[in-house]
């Protein structure tokens, strides 16, 4: 069982979420500062970041943008590997509880324990996601995969824009 985010808090952060993509000139400053929020209001979002799918590229590649935490080697990441490429190739959220049992798992910290890895669709398709590693086992539950599905969102729109 994940454990439960406070829903006051979450409820909280969505609203600086939409202040945020009402104040942001750019899709490229709501990614920032998404990152920076989310980071520093969550307590249990560690690493937080974008990953972008590099336009053109075949095969396709996952191309890390802007992210809050510690540096990480996964700059460029194939569809096939990691929980990032898993939810990029399916189109699904993943929420990993325990990233020691998983072995899609492409380590970036030995402090991780948890993951959650959103896609940012696109006018439809995948465009690149939102990943989110935490120090403390299942760190997200229900209201959280909301949280993170909702940032996701609000971005894909604005790169519809773009
Ligand atoms: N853990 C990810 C790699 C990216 S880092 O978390 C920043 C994965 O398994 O795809």
């Amino acid at each position: 069982m994940a454990a439960t985010s406070n829903p006051r808090k979450v409820e909280e952060v969505r609203k600086e979420v939409d202040r945020l993509n009402a104040e942001a000139r750019t899709a490229d400053q709501l990614m920032e500062g998404i990152t920076i929020l989310l980071n520093k209001e969550m307590l249990k979002y560690n690493w937080v970041g974008f990953y972008l799918l590099e336009p053109g590229a075949d095969p396709p590649m996952l191309v890390l943008g802007h992210y809050q935490g510690a540096m990480t080697a996964h700059t460029r990441i194939p569809l096939n590997l990691g929980i990032c490429g898993a939810a990029a190739s399916s189109g699904k959220t993943v929420v990993v509880d325990d990233v020691k049992l998983d072995r899609r798992y492409l380590a970036c910290s030995i402090e991780t324990k948890s993951e959650i890895v959103v896609p940012v669709f696109v006018n439809g398709e995948v465009g690149g996601e939102l990943d989110i590693d935490s120090h403390f086992l299942a760190a997200f539950a229900d209201e959280d995969r909301e949280l993170v599905e909702y940032c996701a969102r609000l971005v894909g729109k604005r790169l519809e824009r773009a």
